[in-house]
């Protein structure tokens, strides 16, 4: 049995908090306070300008509550030009960034006005430029880079907003809710007004400015409203909207279908931005989104990319209602909108396309991003208990351990009840700002289901360990199935506690491979529990976690040959995928220990995988690709990079040289034409490319010269980039031939430019560390743009062979990047951070070489808050 590595750390854990800070203030979620002061009303006046944007601000401020505290506005980086109260001028202080006001009544008109500066804003927070455009991020704490404010999601406002700029660069201009007059100005200058009906929370407030194109549309929701729909781009990127518009139209009317959700206004906006910190913002009515999510087109993008643009066009849609009709209290309870709608977009994801391979994709996910976060230094929550930088907990454990939380609900309430629960929830708390608690009670209301024990799941972190086996009585025709529950300390935890696990189970016969009677869902509620399974003739195989009902770490005793008789005969599609991978995971766990990798029982499971005519090509292709060598290190104790690089490429060369027909045989499966997005032909490419790469794993030449010919031949981003990617990693002539061809052809897309600095940071080489350490010195390379950084340093960083080079420089090269680009943006700067806080999971060589490089970086003067808190944590 591969032993599941329980994620220990050395000695007492420490805070979870970072450690003390002269500058750095730590905002925790038992000091909330509801505000002092509310704003109904504001009224916002834009003079555009590139390099000096004038802001006034007209708040209608109310007391909240028996109180004399004066107003406070929250301000980053303002030149303040006047303050008013009540139209005469106000004895306002500045108190740090804050505008401190005393008002006498219990109502006042507040009006500010300052000026900013866009195209000096390199944080693409706030007000900012963006290839000649102007365009604003909100979420979670940038409006008060716009204006005064009292920036949080506790204040909801009425918007109204006048914009004024120069007609010829900024044509369009555009705000939330509804536009309500337009008109000329003087010295070729015009100007928009808007109002957004809804009241909302300053970071969903948006406003654009520029010359762009619209991909116009329509759609009729269920109770006859239309809505007119645009998509928003520069000019030339117009022919590759068309898949964004049918997955926004496809999440509207998935939405009324599943959620009982109509969309509430006449018109709804996307704009695509080149520079952008994440993927894309929710704001009312007007999404902004990272071109990334956005343009696409058989030419330039994957099947990959077209399924993420769905996905995250229709996450945005979502937050309509989970986000913006009902949304946070405060940022501690991010997951409230965030857990949900990431649920809510994976549920749309599985019904648009196959949801058996959805599952898969997301559950790895899960472990490639949440776990290692679970188990190292920057665990925390789903729902935290303090920060000093809020951008710092967008993370997998909010957004993807929180759906999984979201999900664990659901399958205990059923669907009928969930949805009742739902329901309830968007009544209840429509136009407020709701807690993850509240979520909880609407549920439990609708449902007559007690939920209290399963919120732990918000407030303790770490990846629970459940361990399994059956035992059979013969005579009694019965099963007893044993399991138990561990859960070790993370940061600022050291006493967790016991957890309810949903786990759905069946019992399968050994011989005949039928399910023995229904599943069941089980909740293991105690350190340690048995439950009876009756009418059991004899000793039965374990399937248990199906679907991945819960987000543990599981380690079933299992007979010799059961993991291979379930990998063909179990009826669960995930639970069989499970047992593949476990196969996988037993040789390479194994063969990074022994440097010798016994691929007999994965060569047979994978060939009788392929020929299994009862599974569709895409679940083929999920099934045998070898588990990434960062989840075979997650099951180590130590790591040492090296061998498990070893065993990985050892097993797929002998899985590739034993099964050279067979895969050359799937490669070779004719699919449908490059265009076809549908489920079917999607993964017929897929196991194209899977195939393929195995064949090239067990023979470089005959697969890099049948790499090559599919990188000529293709007629769509899917082959194309499947080849590319392989050929990066063979050192045959194809590989720059390849690459110059793909660089001269696409050198003009900046999207498609991010995949040649993306696939050749990622190359499986001895070289690639001196590869990427060349391409940060690229023409075509900067550190401003967020998503050319990420596709070299993030896939780098991603690159575990290479970024664990026993040298260092990969650790160095990072470190370098994350100091450069804190000067310029802290945000994306942080998120490079925690690939050097696994440090104490490595051999001590490496190990010391990670921690120096971070106490090089914490140890910078004048870093952001963002990145001391990451680094600083990780040290601890
Ligand atoms: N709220 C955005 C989402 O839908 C993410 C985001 C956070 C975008 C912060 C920008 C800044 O997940
Ligand atoms: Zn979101």
């Amino acid at each position: 049995m591969a032993d599941v590595r329980s994620p220990t750390l050395p000695g007492d854990p420490q805070s979870a908090e970072a450690p003390p800070s002269p500058t750095h203030v730590t905002t925790r979620r038992e000091d909330y306070r509801a505000p002092d002061w509310l704003v109904p009303e504001i009224a916002l006046d834009f003079s555009l300008d590139l390099e000096r944007t004038r802001v006034r601000a007209i708040l209608s401020v109310e007391r909240n509550g028996d109180h004399d505290r004066p107003l406070k506005l929250d301000g980053d980086g303002l030149a303040l030009l006047k303050v008013k109260l009540d139209g005469a001028d106000a004895a306002a202080r500045q108190d740090g960034e804050q505008l401190v006001i005393d008002i006498a009544g219990d109502r006042a008109t507040v009006e500010t006005e300052v000026e900013i500066s866009p195209a000096a804003n390199t944080q693409l927070m706030g007000l900012y430029a963006s290839g000649g455009m102007l365009c604003t991020q909100c979420e979670a704490e940038g409006f008060r880079r716009i204006t005064f404010f009292p920036d949080r999601p506790d204040v909801l406002s009425r918007y109204r907003v006048r914009m004024e700029g120069d007609a010829a660069r900024f044509p369009v201009l555009l705000s939330n809710g509804n536009r309500v007059a337009t008109g000329e100005a003087a010295d070729g200058r015009h100007w928009a007004e808007w109002e957004d009906p809804f009241p909302k929370p300053c970071y969903l407030f948006a406003l654009v400015a520029g010359d762009l194109q619209a991909n116009s549309d329509r759609f009729t929701t269920a109770s006859g409203r239309e809505v007119e729909l645009n998509i928003y781009v520069r000019a030339a990127d117009l022919p590759k909207t068309a898949h964004a518009m049918h997955s926004l139209k496809q999440a509207m009317a998935w939405d009324e279908q599943v959620y009982g959700r109509e969309y509430d206004l006449d018109l709804f906006n996307i704009v695509a931005v080149s520079d952008f910190n994440m993927g894309a913002m929710e704001n009312k009515g007007l999404n902004v989104f990272n071109t990334a999510y956005v343009l696409a087109d058989q030419d330039t993008a994957t099947d990959g990319d077209f399924d993420n643009i769905a996905r995250v066009v229709a996450h945005e849609y979502f937050h309509n209602w989970s986000g913006n009709r009902v949304t946070c209290r405060d940022w501690f309870q991010l997951s409230l909108k965030e857990g949900f709608t990431v649920f809510r977009d994976q549920g749309f994801s599985a019904d648009i396309g196959s949801a058996a391979v959805k599952r898969i994709e997301d559950v790895r996910v899960l472990r490639a991003a949440q776990f290692p976060e679970d188990s190292g230094p920057l665990a925390h929550a789903v729902r935290p208990d303090s920060y000093l930088e809020i951008s710092n907990f967008y993370t997998a454990t909010v957004y993807n351990k929180g759906a999984e939380l979201i999900r664990m609900f659901h399958t205990l309430l059923g669907p009928e009840k969930f949805r009742a629960g739902t329901d309830l929830y968007f009544d209840r708390h429509d136009g407020e700002a709701a807690t993850c608690d509240d979520f909880v009670a609407a549920l439990e209301d609708a449902s007559g289901v007690d939920l209290s024990r399963f919120k732990i799941w918000y407030s303790q972190a770490g990846t629970p360990h459940v361990r399994a086996h059956i035992s059979h009585d013969a005579d009694a025709k019965a099963a007893l199935l044993h399991l138990s529950q561990h859960l070790a300390p993370t940061p600022g935890q050291a006493v967790k506690q016991v957890m309810p696990i949903p786990l759905r189970t069946a019992l399968i016969d050994r011989h005949s491979g039928e399910q023995i009677g229904d599943e069941r869902l089980i909740v293991l509620d105690e350190a340690e529990q048995a439950f009876r399974f009756d009418g059991v003739g004899s000793a039965p195989m374990l399937s248990i976690n199906r679907g991945f009902s819960a987000p543990i770490l599981l380690d079933v005793a299992r007979g010799p040959g059961e993991l291979e008789r379930l990998a063909q005969a179990d009826g669960d599609p995930f639970a069989r995928y499970e047992a593949i991978q476990e196969l996988m995971m037993r040789a390479l766990v194994a063969g990074a220990q022994a440097n010798a990798v016994d691929a007999d029982t994965v060569v047979e499971a994978i060939a009788a995988t392929l020929a299994d005519d009862r599974i569709d090509a895409a679940f083929k292709a999920e099934a045998i690709l070898a588990p990434s060598e960062a989840l075979i290190a997650d099951r180590l104790d130590v790591v040492v990079p090296d061998a498990v690089h070893r065993a990985r490429d050892a097993l797929r060369a002998a899985v590739g040289a034993r099964l050279s027909d067979a895969m050359l045989a799937a490669h070779r499966q004719e699919g449908g034409a490059g265009n076809d997005l549908s489920p079917e032909a999607k993964g017929i490419r897929r196991l194209r490319s899977v195939a393929l790469g195995y064949f090239a794993a067990g023979d470089a030449t005959a697969g890099a010269a049948l790499a090559k010919a599919q990188f000529d031949g293709a007629d769509n981003m899917t082959d194309r980039q499947g080849a590319l990617g392989l050929l990066v990693s063979l050192d045959g002539p194809e590989r720059v031939q390849a690459l110059d061809a793909f660089y001269l052809r696409f050198r003009e897309d900046p999207l498609v430019l991010d995949k040649w600095f993306g696939l050749q940071a990622m190359a499986q080489r001895a070289e690639t560390v001196d590869e990427v350490l060349k391409l940060a010195e690229h023409p075509d390379f900067t550190i401003s743009n967020p998503n050319r950084l990420r596709a070299l340093a993030g896939s780098f960083a991603a690159n575990h062979w290479a970024f664990h080079s026993p040298d260092g420089r990969g650790y160095a090269f990072l470190a370098d990047m994350i100091l450069a680009a804190d000067k310029l943006n802290p945000q994306t700067a942080a998120r490079l951070v925690p690939p050097l806080g696994r440090w104490r999971r490595f051999e001590p060589h490496r190990s010391k070489l990670m921690r120096a490089q971070l106490e090089r970086v914490a140890g910078t003067s004048g870093l952001s808050k963002d990145v001391y808190e990451q680094a600083s944590k990780s040290l601890v």
